[in-house]
Protein backbone atom coordinates (compact mmCIF):
# COMPACT_ATOMS: atom_id res chain seq x y z
CA UNK A 1 0.00 0.00 0.00
CA UNK A 2 1.01 3.19 -0.77
CA UNK A 3 1.22 4.46 2.96
CA UNK A 4 -1.74 5.72 5.20
CA UNK A 5 -0.57 8.35 7.73
CA UNK A 6 1.55 7.78 10.64
CA UNK A 7 -1.20 5.78 12.92
CA UNK A 8 -1.09 3.14 10.27
CA UNK A 9 2.64 2.95 10.88
CA UNK A 10 2.51 2.67 14.86
CA UNK A 11 -0.50 0.15 14.74
CA UNK A 12 1.68 -1.48 12.66
CA UNK A 13 4.34 -1.15 14.80
CA UNK A 14 3.21 -2.03 18.09
CA UNK A 15 2.25 -5.28 16.47
CA UNK A 16 5.17 -6.36 14.79
CA UNK A 17 7.05 -5.80 17.85
CA UNK A 18 4.51 -7.67 20.08
CA UNK A 19 5.07 -10.44 17.55
CA UNK A 20 8.42 -10.66 17.53
CA UNK A 21 8.97 -10.24 21.33
CA UNK A 22 5.78 -11.84 22.52
CA UNK A 23 7.66 -14.72 24.88
CA UNK A 24 10.13 -12.35 26.22
CA UNK A 25 8.25 -9.44 26.91
CA UNK A 26 7.92 -8.42 30.58
CA UNK A 27 4.03 -8.89 29.57
CA UNK A 28 4.05 -12.05 28.49
CA UNK A 29 5.74 -13.87 31.65
CA UNK A 30 4.20 -11.55 34.14
CA UNK A 31 0.44 -10.77 33.73
CA UNK A 32 -0.79 -7.65 35.37
CA UNK A 33 -3.19 -8.04 38.32
CA UNK A 34 -6.75 -8.34 37.46
CA UNK A 35 -6.23 -9.54 33.53
CA UNK A 36 -8.96 -10.87 32.34
CA UNK A 37 -8.28 -14.52 31.38
CA UNK A 38 -6.86 -14.93 28.08
CA UNK A 39 -9.41 -15.87 25.06
CA UNK A 40 -7.12 -19.02 24.61
CA UNK A 41 -9.08 -19.95 21.55
CA UNK A 42 -9.40 -16.41 19.74
CA UNK A 43 -5.71 -15.88 20.20
CA UNK A 44 -3.99 -16.84 17.33
CA UNK A 45 -5.02 -17.54 14.01
CA UNK A 46 -5.53 -20.75 12.91
CA UNK A 47 -2.96 -20.22 9.61
CA UNK A 48 -0.98 -16.73 8.81
CA UNK A 49 -3.00 -14.52 7.19
CA UNK A 50 -1.95 -14.68 3.12
CA UNK A 51 0.03 -11.21 3.17
CA UNK A 52 3.25 -11.48 4.79
CA UNK A 53 3.54 -8.67 6.74
CA UNK A 54 0.32 -8.14 8.64
CA UNK A 55 1.19 -9.76 11.68
CA UNK A 56 -0.59 -11.90 14.30
CA UNK A 57 -2.30 -10.53 17.51
CA UNK A 58 -0.99 -10.82 20.83
CA UNK A 59 -0.87 -14.13 22.72
CA UNK A 60 -2.95 -12.23 25.69
CA UNK A 61 -4.94 -9.34 25.87
CA UNK A 62 -3.78 -7.32 29.16
CA UNK A 63 -6.22 -5.43 31.48
CA UNK A 64 -7.48 -2.33 30.46
CA UNK A 65 -7.42 -0.51 33.97
CA UNK A 66 -5.83 -2.21 36.69
CA UNK A 67 -8.35 -0.38 39.09
CA UNK A 68 -11.51 -1.42 37.70
CA UNK A 69 -12.65 -4.51 38.71
CA UNK A 70 -11.46 -7.59 35.84
CA UNK A 71 -14.82 -7.93 33.84
CA UNK A 72 -15.82 -11.61 34.10
CA UNK A 73 -14.10 -14.10 31.25
CA UNK A 74 -17.31 -15.37 29.15
CA UNK A 75 -17.73 -19.01 28.27
CA UNK A 76 -16.08 -20.06 24.61
CA UNK A 77 -19.37 -21.24 22.81
CA UNK A 78 -18.98 -23.07 19.44
CA UNK A 79 -21.09 -21.01 16.50
CA UNK A 80 -22.41 -24.22 15.23
CA UNK A 81 -23.11 -27.48 17.29
CA UNK A 82 -20.55 -29.75 16.14
CA UNK A 83 -23.25 -32.30 15.26
CA UNK A 84 -24.39 -29.93 12.85
CA UNK A 85 -20.91 -29.21 11.71
CA UNK A 86 -20.40 -32.80 10.35
CA UNK A 87 -23.85 -32.86 8.18
CA UNK A 88 -22.08 -29.93 6.56
CA UNK A 89 -21.23 -31.51 3.57
CA UNK A 90 -18.16 -30.34 0.95
CA UNK A 91 -18.12 -27.02 -0.24
CA UNK A 92 -20.14 -26.75 -3.60
CA UNK A 93 -17.97 -24.16 -6.05
CA UNK A 94 -19.88 -21.37 -7.36
CA UNK A 95 -19.09 -22.02 -10.94
CA UNK A 96 -19.42 -25.87 -12.73
CA UNK A 97 -16.61 -27.44 -13.73
CA UNK A 98 -17.03 -26.88 -17.20
CA UNK A 99 -17.40 -23.00 -16.73
CA UNK A 100 -14.08 -23.25 -14.92
CA UNK A 101 -12.17 -24.92 -17.71
CA UNK A 102 -13.80 -22.64 -20.20
CA UNK A 103 -12.37 -19.48 -18.26
CA UNK A 104 -9.07 -21.37 -17.94
CA UNK A 105 -8.72 -20.88 -21.95
CA UNK A 106 -10.33 -17.43 -22.27
CA UNK A 107 -8.04 -16.86 -19.84
CA UNK A 108 -5.70 -17.04 -22.90
CA UNK A 109 -7.25 -14.25 -25.25
CA UNK A 110 -6.91 -10.59 -25.97
CA UNK A 111 -9.38 -9.61 -23.73
CA UNK A 112 -7.57 -11.00 -21.11
CA UNK A 113 -5.33 -8.15 -21.17
CA UNK A 114 -8.02 -5.63 -20.44
CA UNK A 115 -9.64 -7.41 -17.62
CA UNK A 116 -6.51 -7.44 -15.76
CA UNK A 117 -5.76 -3.98 -16.39
CA UNK A 118 -9.69 -3.17 -14.91
CA UNK A 119 -8.50 -5.71 -11.91
CA UNK A 120 -5.94 -3.57 -11.31
CA UNK A 121 -7.57 -0.11 -11.01
CA UNK A 122 -10.10 -1.95 -8.68
CA UNK A 123 -7.24 -3.51 -6.65
CA UNK A 124 -5.74 0.57 -6.17
CA UNK A 125 -8.99 2.02 -5.24
CA UNK A 126 -9.76 -0.76 -2.74
CA UNK A 127 -5.95 -0.27 -1.38
CA UNK A 128 -6.59 3.71 -1.21
CA UNK A 129 -4.53 5.16 1.84
CA UNK A 130 -7.14 6.04 5.04
CA UNK A 131 -5.61 9.11 7.36
CA UNK A 132 -8.40 7.77 10.29
CA UNK A 133 -10.15 4.52 10.61
CA UNK A 134 -12.99 3.96 8.02
CA UNK A 135 -16.24 2.69 9.63
CA UNK A 136 -18.65 0.72 6.62
CA UNK A 137 -22.34 0.38 7.37
CA UNK A 138 -23.98 -2.60 5.96
CA UNK A 139 -27.91 -2.86 6.27
CA UNK A 140 -31.09 -3.36 4.24
CA UNK A 141 -34.87 -2.93 4.78
CA UNK A 142 -35.48 -6.61 5.53
CA UNK A 143 -33.82 -9.86 6.78
CA UNK A 144 -32.37 -12.68 5.18
CA UNK A 145 -31.46 -10.78 1.79
CA UNK A 146 -27.68 -11.38 2.30
CA UNK A 147 -26.71 -8.23 4.00
CA UNK A 148 -24.15 -10.88 6.53
CA UNK A 149 -22.77 -12.56 3.19
CA UNK A 150 -21.89 -8.91 1.50
CA UNK A 151 -20.58 -8.03 5.15
CA UNK A 152 -18.39 -10.99 5.16
CA UNK A 153 -17.33 -10.93 1.38
CA UNK A 154 -16.00 -7.14 2.25
CA UNK A 155 -14.33 -7.94 5.57
CA UNK A 156 -12.61 -10.57 3.35
CA UNK A 157 -11.79 -8.63 0.29
CA UNK A 158 -10.36 -5.57 2.28
CA UNK A 159 -8.12 -7.48 4.34
CA UNK A 160 -6.80 -9.53 1.15
CA UNK A 161 -5.64 -6.44 -0.45
CA UNK A 162 -5.11 -3.81 2.12
CA UNK A 163 -2.03 -3.76 4.07
CA UNK A 164 -3.17 -2.72 7.72
CA UNK A 165 -5.73 -3.97 10.16
CA UNK A 166 -9.34 -5.27 9.10
CA UNK A 167 -12.46 -5.43 11.24
CA UNK A 168 -15.64 -7.61 10.79
CA UNK A 169 -17.52 -5.88 13.35
CA UNK A 170 -21.27 -8.03 13.88
CA UNK A 171 -23.79 -5.35 15.06
CA UNK A 172 -26.79 -7.51 14.62
CA UNK A 173 -27.48 -9.58 17.72
CA UNK A 174 -30.85 -11.60 16.48
CA UNK A 175 -28.58 -14.74 16.01
CA UNK A 176 -26.49 -13.12 13.29
CA UNK A 177 -24.82 -15.38 11.12
CA UNK A 178 -21.77 -13.40 10.79
CA UNK A 179 -19.26 -15.36 12.59
CA UNK A 180 -20.32 -18.52 10.77
CA UNK A 181 -19.77 -17.12 7.70
CA UNK A 182 -16.16 -15.73 8.70
CA UNK A 183 -15.53 -19.26 9.18
CA UNK A 184 -15.10 -18.73 13.16
CA UNK A 185 -15.51 -22.28 15.10
CA UNK A 186 -16.28 -20.62 18.67
CA UNK A 187 -16.82 -17.29 19.75
CA UNK A 188 -15.98 -15.31 23.54
CA UNK A 189 -16.25 -11.99 23.71
CA UNK A 190 -18.46 -9.57 21.47
CA UNK A 191 -19.57 -6.02 21.40
CA UNK A 192 -20.74 -5.32 24.69
CA UNK A 193 -17.99 -7.17 26.62
CA UNK A 194 -15.43 -5.19 24.33
CA UNK A 195 -17.73 -1.66 25.37
CA UNK A 196 -16.85 -2.10 29.11
CA UNK A 197 -13.73 -3.12 28.70
CA UNK A 198 -12.01 -1.00 26.09
CA UNK A 199 -9.67 2.37 26.86
CA UNK A 200 -8.25 4.31 24.85
CA UNK A 201 -5.01 3.47 26.99
CA UNK A 202 -4.94 0.12 25.05
CA UNK A 203 -2.37 -0.99 22.00
CA UNK A 204 -3.51 -2.94 19.49
CA UNK A 205 -2.69 -6.08 20.56
CA UNK A 206 -4.70 -5.87 23.56
CA UNK A 207 -7.43 -5.28 21.76
CA UNK A 208 -6.89 -8.25 19.49
CA UNK A 209 -6.49 -10.67 22.14
CA UNK A 210 -10.54 -10.10 22.46
CA UNK A 211 -11.02 -10.25 18.59
CA UNK A 212 -12.18 -13.67 16.43
CA UNK A 213 -9.03 -13.90 14.54
CA UNK A 214 -9.81 -14.40 10.39
CA UNK A 215 -8.82 -17.46 9.27
CA UNK A 216 -6.94 -15.82 6.21
CA UNK A 217 -6.10 -12.82 8.04
CA UNK A 218 -8.13 -9.37 9.78
CA UNK A 219 -10.22 -9.80 13.15
CA UNK A 220 -14.05 -10.06 13.53
CA UNK A 221 -16.22 -8.99 16.75
CA UNK A 222 -19.35 -11.04 17.19
CA UNK A 223 -22.89 -9.50 18.71
CA UNK A 224 -23.78 -12.17 21.09
CA UNK A 225 -22.57 -15.72 21.66
CA UNK A 226 -25.30 -16.85 19.49
CA UNK A 227 -27.44 -17.04 22.19
CA UNK A 228 -30.98 -15.60 22.46
CA UNK A 229 -30.19 -12.48 24.80
CA UNK A 230 -30.31 -8.77 24.88
CA UNK A 231 -30.19 -6.80 21.90
CA UNK A 232 -27.30 -4.53 21.55
CA UNK A 233 -27.83 -1.16 22.13
CA UNK A 234 -27.15 2.47 20.10
CA UNK A 235 -24.71 2.90 23.37
CA UNK A 236 -22.62 0.09 23.27
CA UNK A 237 -22.72 0.43 19.64
CA UNK A 238 -21.40 4.22 19.27
CA UNK A 239 -18.72 2.83 22.25
CA UNK A 240 -17.22 -0.08 20.26
CA UNK A 241 -16.99 1.56 16.82
CA UNK A 242 -15.40 4.89 17.90
CA UNK A 243 -12.76 3.37 20.12
CA UNK A 244 -12.29 0.64 17.54
CA UNK A 245 -12.02 3.22 14.87
CA UNK A 246 -8.55 3.77 16.40
CA UNK A 247 -6.93 0.42 15.82
CA UNK A 248 -8.94 -0.56 12.68
CA UNK A 249 -8.23 1.22 8.81
CA UNK A 250 -11.40 -0.40 7.84
CA UNK A 251 -14.16 -1.45 9.99
CA UNK A 252 -16.99 -3.30 8.34
CA UNK A 253 -20.50 -3.48 10.16
CA UNK A 254 -23.15 -6.27 9.65
CA UNK A 255 -25.97 -4.12 10.92
CA UNK A 256 -29.46 -5.05 12.48
CA UNK A 257 -32.51 -4.84 9.64
CA UNK A 258 -33.62 -0.74 8.76
CA UNK A 259 -35.46 0.71 10.62
CA UNK A 260 -33.57 -0.60 14.10
CA UNK A 261 -32.28 1.99 15.88
CA UNK A 262 -28.51 0.24 15.62
CA UNK A 263 -29.27 0.15 11.99
CA UNK A 264 -30.20 3.65 11.40
CA UNK A 265 -27.48 5.05 13.59
CA UNK A 266 -24.62 3.07 11.93
CA UNK A 267 -26.27 4.19 8.83
CA UNK A 268 -25.80 7.91 9.62
CA UNK A 269 -22.94 7.84 11.42
CA UNK A 270 -20.35 5.64 9.02
CA UNK A 271 -18.18 6.88 6.34
CA UNK A 272 -19.80 4.67 3.73
CA UNK A 273 -23.38 2.67 3.27
CA UNK A 274 -24.20 -0.82 1.58
CA UNK A 275 -27.54 -1.31 1.67
CA UNK A 276 -28.49 -4.67 0.32
CA UNK A 277 -31.45 -4.49 -1.84
CA UNK A 278 -32.94 -8.23 -2.98
CA UNK A 279 -33.71 -9.12 -6.26
CA UNK A 280 -37.77 -8.76 -6.03
CA UNK A 281 -40.03 -6.11 -7.04
CA UNK A 282 -41.02 -5.53 -3.09
CA UNK A 283 -37.51 -5.33 -1.99
CA UNK A 284 -36.47 -3.18 -4.71
CA UNK A 285 -39.09 -0.82 -3.99
CA UNK A 286 -38.44 -1.14 -0.21
CA UNK A 287 -34.65 0.13 -1.13
CA UNK A 288 -35.63 2.71 -2.78
CA UNK A 289 -36.94 3.99 -0.05
CA UNK A 290 -34.62 3.85 1.64
CA UNK A 291 -32.12 5.52 -0.66
CA UNK A 292 -35.25 8.20 -0.72
CA UNK A 293 -34.33 8.11 3.72
CA UNK A 294 -30.80 8.91 3.47
CA UNK A 295 -31.17 11.44 0.74
CA UNK A 296 -32.87 13.24 3.40
CA UNK A 297 -30.61 13.23 6.26
CA UNK A 298 -28.52 16.25 6.55
CA UNK A 299 -24.89 15.00 5.81
CA UNK A 300 -25.20 14.11 2.15
CA UNK A 301 -25.40 10.37 3.20
CA UNK A 302 -26.80 9.13 -0.39
CA UNK A 303 -23.42 10.50 -1.85
CA UNK A 304 -21.51 7.73 0.51
CA UNK A 305 -24.26 5.19 -0.72
CA UNK A 306 -23.88 1.88 -2.39
CA UNK A 307 -26.55 -0.91 -3.56
CA UNK A 308 -25.05 -4.22 -3.68
CA UNK A 309 -28.36 -6.14 -5.55
CA UNK A 310 -28.25 -9.44 -4.38
CA UNK A 311 -29.91 -12.32 -6.50
CA UNK A 312 -29.90 -15.31 -3.65
CA UNK A 313 -32.64 -17.38 -5.59
CA UNK A 314 -31.50 -18.74 -8.96
CA UNK A 315 -34.74 -18.19 -10.01
CA UNK A 316 -35.70 -14.80 -9.98
CA UNK A 317 -37.23 -13.45 -12.64
CA UNK A 318 -37.08 -9.63 -12.29
CA UNK A 319 -35.70 -7.85 -15.33
CA UNK A 320 -31.27 -6.86 -13.24
CA UNK A 321 -31.14 -4.20 -15.48
CA UNK A 322 -34.55 -2.36 -14.70
CA UNK A 323 -34.15 -3.35 -11.33
CA UNK A 324 -30.78 -1.56 -11.17
CA UNK A 325 -32.14 1.63 -13.56
CA UNK A 326 -34.78 2.11 -10.86
CA UNK A 327 -32.32 1.85 -7.94
CA UNK A 328 -29.72 4.15 -9.36
CA UNK A 329 -32.12 7.25 -9.82
CA UNK A 330 -31.71 8.78 -6.57
CA UNK A 331 -27.74 8.72 -8.10
CA UNK A 332 -26.22 5.83 -5.97
CA UNK A 333 -24.12 3.05 -7.87
CA UNK A 334 -25.26 0.03 -8.23
CA UNK A 335 -23.60 -3.62 -8.20
CA UNK A 336 -25.03 -7.08 -8.87
CA UNK A 337 -24.35 -9.87 -6.65
CA UNK A 338 -25.34 -12.59 -8.91
CA UNK A 339 -26.65 -16.22 -7.14
CA UNK A 340 -23.79 -18.52 -5.95
CA UNK A 341 -24.17 -21.76 -5.11
CA UNK A 342 -21.23 -21.51 -2.49
CA UNK A 343 -22.91 -18.95 -0.92
CA UNK A 344 -26.40 -19.96 -1.25
CA UNK A 345 -24.97 -23.36 0.27
CA UNK A 346 -25.04 -21.41 3.79
CA UNK A 347 -21.99 -21.97 6.23
CA UNK A 348 -18.17 -20.69 6.26
CA UNK A 349 -17.57 -18.58 3.17
CA UNK A 350 -14.35 -20.03 1.16
CA UNK A 351 -12.87 -17.01 -1.14
CA UNK A 352 -11.62 -20.00 -3.63
CA UNK A 353 -14.91 -21.83 -3.83
CA UNK A 354 -16.30 -18.35 -5.50
CA UNK A 355 -17.58 -18.03 -8.65
CA UNK A 356 -15.93 -15.73 -10.68
CA UNK A 357 -18.39 -13.23 -11.07
CA UNK A 358 -19.16 -13.16 -7.39
CA UNK A 359 -15.63 -12.34 -7.07
CA UNK A 360 -15.76 -9.68 -9.22
CA UNK A 361 -18.55 -7.69 -8.56
CA UNK A 362 -16.92 -7.88 -4.67
CA UNK A 363 -14.20 -6.31 -5.59
CA UNK A 364 -16.30 -3.90 -7.83
CA UNK A 365 -18.22 -3.65 -4.62
CA UNK A 366 -14.91 -2.74 -2.16
CA UNK A 367 -13.86 -0.31 -4.54
CA UNK A 368 -16.94 1.86 -4.85
CA UNK A 369 -17.46 1.26 -0.92
CA UNK A 370 -13.89 2.85 -0.53
CA UNK A 371 -14.19 5.35 -3.16
CA UNK A 372 -16.79 7.06 -0.93
CA UNK A 373 -15.29 5.86 2.46
CA UNK A 374 -11.85 8.49 1.40
CA UNK A 375 -14.20 11.46 0.57
CA UNK A 376 -15.52 11.71 4.05
CA UNK A 377 -13.26 13.73 6.76
N1 LIG B 1 -25.18 -14.04 -3.73
C1 LIG B 1 -25.82 -15.08 -3.17
N2 LIG B 1 -26.05 -16.21 -3.89
C2 LIG B 1 -26.72 -17.25 -3.36
N3 LIG B 1 -27.20 -17.26 -2.13
C3 LIG B 1 -27.01 -16.18 -1.35
C4 LIG B 1 -26.32 -15.03 -1.82
N4 LIG B 1 -26.29 -14.10 -0.82
C5 LIG B 1 -26.94 -14.66 0.22
N5 LIG B 1 -27.38 -15.91 -0.09
C6 LIG B 1 -28.19 -16.82 0.74
O1 LIG B 1 -29.10 -16.05 1.48
C7 LIG B 1 -29.07 -16.46 2.85
C8 LIG B 1 -29.27 -15.24 3.73
O2 LIG B 1 -28.11 -14.44 3.64
P1 LIG B 1 -27.58 -13.62 4.90
O3 LIG B 1 -27.57 -14.43 6.12
O4 LIG B 1 -26.34 -12.97 4.45
O5 LIG B 1 -28.76 -12.55 4.98
P2 LIG B 1 -28.99 -11.42 6.11
O6 LIG B 1 -29.62 -10.27 5.41
O7 LIG B 1 -27.77 -11.18 6.86
O8 LIG B 1 -30.06 -12.16 7.03
P3 LIG B 1 -30.53 -11.70 8.51
O9 LIG B 1 -31.47 -10.56 8.32
O10 LIG B 1 -31.21 -12.93 9.03
O11 LIG B 1 -29.31 -11.30 9.29
C9 LIG B 1 -27.72 -17.13 3.05
O12 LIG B 1 -27.79 -18.17 3.96
C10 LIG B 1 -27.38 -17.66 1.70
O13 LIG B 1 -27.87 -18.98 1.62
MG1 LIG C 1 -27.38 -11.33 8.93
Amino acid sequence: MTGGGDWQHDVLKQLTDATDGADASPEASSPPARRPEAPADQAAPAHRPALGSRPAPAARPSAPDPHLPAPPTPQSLPTIDPRLTIALGRPHHGDSLAHRAGRSLRRLTASAGQEVAEQTRLAQEVQQPVTTGRVVAVTSIRGGVGKSTVAALLGRTFNHYRHDPVLTLEADAALGTLPVRMGAETVRWACADLARIVTPAMQLTDVTGYLVPVADGGWLLPASQGRVGAPLDVRTYRTVTLALRRYFAVTVVDCETLPGEVARTAMDTAHARVVVAPMTAEGIHGTRQVLDWLGQLPHAALATTVVALSANAPDTTLDPKTAAAHLREPGVPVVLLPYDRHLAQGGPIHTAMLSQVTRDATVRLAAEVMQRAVRVR
